[in-house]
């Protein structure tokens, strides 16, 4: 595991990276193995939004990640993958205190994944907000920027997580934030983080360009506790 540190460098295959002792996982998927898959799930998404939405920023309805259709089933195995390995990570990192219990490669987490896809041309932004419901939660880019044409001083279309747990940066997100932490909309990119890491997406301010992705939340029981039911109120 790596302590997170600015610039970031984007490596290839896995990031496990801490910061103010929460962790973000990055998978870089490589080209030849998801190009396909993008373009089936550039299809997919827009098929799904209002045509009329699609010369400025969608999303679709419902549970888009629950659909049947292959590319989306390719993509649901793909994150439960990372998820998992996120989870045996975090879970083996703390067995002193799990019954010392160490989980292997094949153990299968009970887990509840539902998910949207959404994009943006040129100018489009989000508050800082967490994700409510849900244990752990993710972006995987189908469309973006690719890897030569990234300028680490732009942050456009950029998720940015907020680290940190000052009660100013609470009230005040970015404008108080002194430990942002930028991901730039690379296609193949997944990112997972703790449902209740505030982050935003940095508006286009210097460059414009197609962003399209997949945000994912997950919930699961662990071996040591029962599973949450996500339609609980509190
Ligand atoms: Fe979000």
């Amino acid at each position: 595991m790596d302590e997170l540190t600015m610039p970031f460098i984007y490596k290839k295959g896995d990031q496990m990276l801490t910061a103010s002792n929460e962790v973000l996982f990055l998978r870089t998927i490589p080209p030849e193995q998801c190009e396909t898959l993008n373009q089936q799930l550039e299809i997919e998404v827009k098929r799904n939004c209002n045509q009329k939405q699609l010369t400025t920023y969608w999303q679709t309805s419902g549970d888009w990640l629950n659909g049947t259709t292959e590319p989306i089933e390719k993509l649901r195995s793909i994150l439960k993958d990372a998820i998992n390995h996120y989870l045996i990570n975090i879970f083996n990192r703390n067995h002193a205190h799990l019954d010392g219990l160490r989980l292997s490669k094949n153990f299968r987490h009970e887990l509840k994944l539902w998910g949207w896809g959404g994009g943006s041309v040129g100018e489009s932004s989000n508050p800082p907000h967490v994700h409510r419901n849900a244990h752990l939660s993710g972006i995987y880019y189908i469309k973006g920027l690719s890897k030569t044409d990234v300028d680490p001083t732009d942050y456009s279309g950029c998720v940015t997580f907020i680290f940190g747990d000052s009660a100013q940066e609470v009230l005040m997100g970015s404008y108080a934030a002194t430990n942002l932490f930028p991901i730039h909309p690379i296609p193949g990119t997944l990112v997972i983080f703790p449902s209740f890491l505030r982050h935003f997406v940095h508006r286009f301010r210097f460059r414009q360009f197609e962003r399209l992705y997949v945000s994912f939340n997950c919930q699961f029981g662990t071996p040591l506790e029962a599973m949450s039911d996500p339609t609980r109120k509190r």
